[in-house]
């Protein structure tokens, strides 16, 4: 398998920190230096199936394909207004596919997760072209009066479209079922004299297990994919890391023994976009000419479950 087109879309409303602190206890200080983050993108008059049509329109333009091109649609996807039909249904039929579709949700590491599902039906022969899409709107299941959460998130929706090749070295999934550190209850309490369930319960984080977890299962998902790639970190030219805090972003790197300027990150403008983050900086590297054929990527992530995957791939276009 291998990347042949990428493409993403943000939410024009961006909250800042400064503007989070009108309606919370929190600053731009505290907010900057303990995650990195200065500002987050809101859906607010767009809608996230807006996002995900123009990111997977922007990635089939990239990859010099039209949606009839496709044979598979993996939209990973944690909430969005419906719980069915998926989104990537919904999707399907906006940009005007006619292939089958599926969504899946793996939380923060749903793109790695789905990258591994699309390199099966290519490997297989299944399919030839994949558009896989991440589309994600936490800001939707935080609650906003929770400072410790809230201020960490932001929508967003990025694809790539996958083709045959042999552009991916090696891949690490992981799945070890740990619900307290990190959940999003939905409340299905039957009640036959009420006719809907009355909203679900936020968005509960316990941000220290979280940062444990999230260091130790990426080095040990980094040196796992060079080890069956037979790379090193040496030879890597970017590590793609899930964008959820600068500093569990330094930390790994500090780990790996490698320069800052191998760490590339977008989390200052966008918070944590759950499993948009990697391919939205992914298609930023891309459309700023930073990456050149040949180059060598991994692409690292975790997120509730617990679940954590990465991979190594060659940049090919
Ligand atoms: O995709 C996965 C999603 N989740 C994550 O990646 C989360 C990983 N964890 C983290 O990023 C960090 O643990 C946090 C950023 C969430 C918290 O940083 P921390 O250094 O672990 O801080 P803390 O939770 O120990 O809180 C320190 C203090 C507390 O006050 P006290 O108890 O020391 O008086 C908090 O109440 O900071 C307080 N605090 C805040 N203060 C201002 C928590 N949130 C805020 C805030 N503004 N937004």
């Amino acid at each position: 398998m291998k990347i042949i087109g990428t493409g993403s879309a943000m939410p024009s409303l961006a909250v800042t920190n400064e503007m989070l602190s009108e309606i919370l206890d929190t600053s731009d200080e505290w907010i900057t230096t303990r995650t990195g983050i200065k500002q987050r993108r809101i859906l607010s008059e767009d809608t996230l199936t807006a996002l995900a049509v123009s990111a997977s329109q922007r990635a089939l333009e990239s990859a010099g394909l039209i949606a009839q091109d496709l044979d598979y649609i993996v939209c990973s996807n944690v909430v969005n207004n419906f719980v069915t039909p998926s989104l990537s249904c919904i999707l399907q039929g906006e940009i005007g596919a006619g292939c089958p579709s599926i969504d899946l949700n793996a939380a923060c590491t749903g793109f790695i997760y789905a990258l591994d599902i699309a390199e099966s039906f290519i490997k297989t022969g299944r399919a030839e072209n994949i558009l896989v899409i991440c589309a994600e709107q936490p800001s939707r299941m935080v609650n906003w009066k929770e400072r410790n959460t809230c201020v960490l998130f932001g929508d967003g929706a990025a694809a790539v479209i996958v083709s045959k090749g042999d552009a991916f070295k090696g891949f690490h999934i992981t799945t070890q079922s740990k619900i307290e550190p990190l959940y999003y209850q939905r409340k299905l309490e039957f009640n036959p004299y009420v006719s809907q369930a009355d909203g679900d319960a936020p968005l509960i984080m316990n941000g220290k297990d979280v940062f444990k977890l999230a260091v130790s299962s990426s080095v040990s998902d980094i040196r796992n994919v060079l080890e069956k790639s037979k790379t090193t970190a040496d030879d890597i030219k970017y590590f793609l890391l899930h964008q959820a805090n600068i500093r569990i972003i330094e930390s790994v790197r500090d780990f790996t023994k490698q320069p800052d300027e191998k760490f590339p990150h977008n989390i200052e403008k966008y918070g944590n976009t759950s499993s948009a983050s990697i391919p939205i900086l992914l298609d930023e590297l891309h459309k700023a000419n930073k990456l050149e054929k040949g180059d060598l990527l991994v692409f690292s992530a975790f997120g509730a479950g617990f679940t954590t995957g990465a991979c190594v791939l060659e940049w090919t276009i």
